[in-house]
């Protein structure tokens, strides 16, 4: 397993969520533990208050063998948390990933920490072999870490077309012929309600 790595998140940003003084937060980003259940168990309530995300998360804990999760941990607190699937595309051998879900603790968020845990995904993907990976998410937020439109793989069930956008991918490796086709996706995320409003 990866070591732990630290990332240290300067807070100033003249924003009103802080007194003047400037910030420096330590964050460690490691793989997560069975110990850190609990608390990854309660992150998701309180950053989805209207959506309930558990039991995709529970069933992805439990696919260790193509699963990538991450934990955020500041001041031995728990503050944020993703995920990274391995999947497939017909007739590729492509190393490709899906992000999601992502959660940081409300008193935690835009400080850094949700952008730190994809990017350390990104890199050990990288690392990895893994190519391409997928998200469907808000674009103004994932394309600040290198999300662009996707056309040419398609998520596996029909987006509605408001959502299209939402569509994107990061490339990690230069791959001889760009994948095209279906994302194939695991058991867990194999749920119509997971992809559409
Ligand atoms: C979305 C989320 C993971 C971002 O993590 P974070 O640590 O707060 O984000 P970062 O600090 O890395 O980046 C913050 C920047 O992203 C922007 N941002 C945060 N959430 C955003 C969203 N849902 N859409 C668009 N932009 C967003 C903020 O505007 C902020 O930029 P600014 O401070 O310059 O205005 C976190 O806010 C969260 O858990 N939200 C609730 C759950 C959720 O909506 N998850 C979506 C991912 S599936």
């Amino acid at each position: 397993m990866p070591e732990p790595i630290t990332v240290v998140i300067l807070v100033c940003n003249h924003c009103d969520l802080f007194d003047d003084e400037d910030m420096i937060e330590e964050i460690e980003i490691r793989e997560s533990l069975p110990s850190d259940v609990a608390s990854i168990e309660k992150l998701y309530p309180d950053a989805f208050p209207d959506e309930d995300l558990l039991p995709l998360v529970r069933e992805l804990l439990r696919e260790e063998s193509i699963v990538l999760s991450l934990v955020g941990i500041v001041d031995r607190a728990l503050v944020g948390h993703v995920i990274f699937t391995t999947c497939s595309i017909a007739g590729r051998t492509d190393k490709v990933s899906l992000l999601g879900p992502l959660a940081v603790a409300p008193a935690w968020q835009r400080r850094g920490i949700g952008s730190a845990l994809v990017r350390e995904g990104l890199l050990r993907l990288e690392n990895a072999g893994a190519i391409q990976v997928y998200v469907l998410g808000d674009p103004a937020y994932y394309e600040r870490v290198g999300f662009e439109p996707e056309a040419g793989v398609t998520p596996p069930y029909p987006l509605p077309k408001e959502w299209r956008g939402a569509w994107q991918s990061v490339s990690l490796h230069n791959a001889e012929q760009p994948p095209h086709g279906k994302l194939s996706v695991p058991q867990p995320w194999l749920q119509p309600a997971l992809w559409a409003p």
